[in-house]
């Protein structure tokens, strides 16, 4: 086993099939304790079917899965006292007010966390009182991230948490999410908000058609598998620019401006840069696949 001292997370050789149609196509991850973990893709590459076979709302076609050391598709009410879970789509129970909902949910877990505080941590505070049908889309996403939280729970899967936060929303999330982190909890994120994975997930797995196409660090991540690149760019004398790539920058600048220095010239808009997650994505998820 690769974590130390033990995953969170295992998945070997995971497949599932709804009819002829195989969603998840044998993939193999691990996520470790204390971990904030993205799953990355496009619509329909898999991420939910996987992460809701992890959670065990849908059972799997083939494979072992771990959670917690145990395997979810038992259901246990160890395991669920001890994971929180923000699905994609929700079908909460729309008339019950904020604060009821909260702590029902919380009555649910053996320690539940306080419940005035998770409201406030969410961003409800003065909507405690308000029906779950009356909150905007963004207000009742709030509430999901709270009923995922207020069990206390040291494993969260959250599906797209943010989606449909406002920008000051999303950022608070990032708080809380951090915090999770702080505390040693595990996350398990799944989001198409790039900016997202790049500020939370300590790696990242990228997932298209139902296979892992890469996983890393975010940072660190390049478009073919190996660490990103800088990219080292100027313009030319006649306003082309110039852009090379290495691994040691360092080396490569001091060549190009003691070269340039030594021809008594600048090196204008000089830059150096790494590719984005979003970049590294893009290149990958835009590529047809290679068969299969
Ligand atoms: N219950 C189901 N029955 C049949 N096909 C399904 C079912 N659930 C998912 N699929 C199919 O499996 C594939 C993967 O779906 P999944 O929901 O896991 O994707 P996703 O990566 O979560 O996408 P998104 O980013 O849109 O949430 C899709 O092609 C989807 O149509
Ligand atoms: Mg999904």
């Amino acid at each position: 086993m690769r974590c130390v001292p033990e995953c969170a997370i295992e998945v070997h050789g995971l497949r599932k099939s709804y009819g002829e149609f195989e969603a998840v196509r044998g993939i193999d991850f691990e996520v470790r304790r204390g971990e904030v973990f993205g799953l990355l893709g496009p619509n329909g590459a898999g991420k939910t079917t996987t992460v809701e076979i992890l959670e065990g709302y849908r059972a799997r076609s083939e494979g072992t899965v771990s959670v917690l050391g145990f395997d979810p598709g038992g259901r246990s009410r160890a395991l669920r006292a001890r994971v929180g879970i923000v699905l994609q789509s929700t079908g909460l129970y729309r008339h019950i007010r904020v604060r009821e909902a909260v702590a029902h949910f919380g009555a649910m877990y053996p320690h539940p966390r306080d419940v005035d505080e998770v409201v406030e941590l969410t961003g409800l505070a003065g909507k405690e009182d308000a029906l779950a049908r009356t909150l905007s889309g963004g207000q009742l996403r709030r509430l999901d991230l709270a009923l995922a939280l207020v069990g206390d729970p040291e494993l969260i899967f959250l599906d797209e948490p943010t989606t449909g936060f406002d920008p000051a929303a999303r950022r608070n999330a990032w708080d809380t999410i951090r915090s999770l982190k702080q505390l040693g909890k595990t996350v398990l994120l799944t989001t198409h908000y790039l900016d997202e994975a790049q500020a939370l997930a300590d790696r990242v797995a990228i997932i298209k058609d139902g296979r892992i196409l890469i996983e890393g660090a975010p940072q660190e991540l390049g478009a073919d598998g190996g660490p990103a690149r800088y990219r080292v760019a100027y313009r030319n004398g006649d306003g082309s620019v110039n852009e090379r790539q290495t691994d040691d920058p360092t080396t490569l600048l001091h060549e190009l401006t003691g070269a340039a220095l030594a021809r008594g010239e600048r090196l204008e808009g000089l830059s150096v840069t790494r590719p984005t997650l979003e970049d590294v994505y893009l290149e990958l998820t835009s590529k047809e696949p290679a068969g299969g």
